[in-house]
């Protein structure tokens, strides 16, 4: 019995091309004492697998050449030699870029699927939604009444955290690309007000739309969107660092804030953060997003690319804006 995975071969320049990785076809082996073997059905394609694929200096080190790309995964355990996993559990973990995972069973998650589909642990059940509760609540410190600003709304994260600020009181006004992502933001995020990055510069709608400025500005896409924040901040306002879309793939440095002074006379912060610092908090976010969820109020989109072998042109979309919900690799 053979299984296949997806290897990182070379380091991208600007854009990940197919050539980056290699598919390779290898033999099964079997888990040994403490190991599980897990049947992977889907892969959650992340923008950060830009930086990992790079030597950047990282929050985790770079993958290396020849090993398995890095990637969240679910799956089903098909045979265990673990305490606490049986045949036919439903896991999430780092099981990387492969249809089959062999290996300890150290940062497996067990899934209750039994009121939500597994993928949903991928999503608004998972890292992303952690990502959009604790950046908001713990970075953000989103107050009822605040002016919320939020880039990449109609995205996985992004979508999330306008639901959460509403939810929370806050005046939600989503930043996305193109007439449909804009319709989504508005009519089903229910945001307060939406503006199209890609119709013009944002300035003078969010200048109308938020007159007297911003309170938490979370923003997933860096570069001119942030500028364009950073001019038109409240007293006291925070941004949050979540990520910066915009420049993962700059063959040359990274666009800069320009207008990172304007950060004085707000007396504002902006912080990064990254989500798993928060992981052992898990069960306080589970909560508080599976309530919102059993009371149906988390819209969750997905978009699934089909095949292990489209795992580079499924992580292209995410950079080119061809996503419109979760990037996820059905394998
Ligand atoms: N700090 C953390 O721990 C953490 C954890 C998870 C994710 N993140 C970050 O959160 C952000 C969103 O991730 P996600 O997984 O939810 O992806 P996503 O928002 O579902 O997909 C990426 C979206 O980014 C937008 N985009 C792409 N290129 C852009 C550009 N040049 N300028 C402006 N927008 C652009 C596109 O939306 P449009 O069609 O609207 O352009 C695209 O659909 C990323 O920056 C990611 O790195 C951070």
């Amino acid at each position: 019995m053979s299984h296949q995975r997806l290897t990182l071969v070379r380091r991208p320049t600007g854009l990940p091309a197919n050539e980056d990785f290699a598919l390779e076809t290898v033999a099964d082996a079997a888990p040994s004492d403490g190991e599980v073997a897990i049947e992977i059905t889907h892969l959650s394609i992340d923008p950060a697998m830009r930086v990992w694929m790079s030597e950047a200096r990282s929050y985790w080190p770079p993958v290396g050449l020849g090993e398995v790309m890095r990637a969240q995964a679910i799956g089903t355990i098909t045979a265990s030699n673990a305490d606490g996993f049986r045949k036919g559990d439903v896991v999430s973990g780092m099981l990387g870029a492969q249809n089959r995972f062999v290996g300890s069973t150290n940062g497996l998650q067990k899934l209750d699927v039994s009121r939500v589909p597994a993928t949903w642990y991928l999503h608004a059940l998972g890292a992303t939604g952690m990502t959009a509760y604790f950046g908001l609540h713990d970075i953000g410190k989103l107050k009822a009444g605040d002016t919320l600003v939020v880039s990449a709304a109609a995205g996985a994260v992004g979508s999330i955290v306008c639901q959460l600020g509403r939810e929370h009181g806050a005046r939600v006004i989503g930043i996305a690309g193109g007439p449909d992502k804009c319709a989504f933001v508005k009519n089903d995020l229910k945001c307060d007000g939406v503006i199209d990055y890609r119709a013009g510069p944002i300035g003078p709608a969010l200048s109308e739309l938020a007159p007297k400025g911003v309170d938490v500005y979370f923003d997933n896409v860096g570069g001119e969107v942030l500028d364009a924040v950073l001019a038109r901040l409240k007293r006291h306002a925070r941004i949050v660092l979540c990520g910066g879309i915009s420049q993962y793939n700059a063959t040359g440095r990274a666009l800069g804030p320009a207008n990172y002074l304007s950060l004085i006379a707000a007396r504002a912060s902006m912080q990064g953060f990254v989500v798993i610092d928060y992981f052992e908090r898990y069960k306080e976010f589970a909560v508080a997003i599976g309530g919102m969820i059993a009371a149906g109020k988390i819209i969750a989109r997905e978009d699934i690319v089909d095949g292990l072998g489209n795992f580079p042109a499924a992580l292209r979309r995410l950079y080119q804006s061809q996503n419109f919900g979760k990037q996820l690799v059905k394998v």
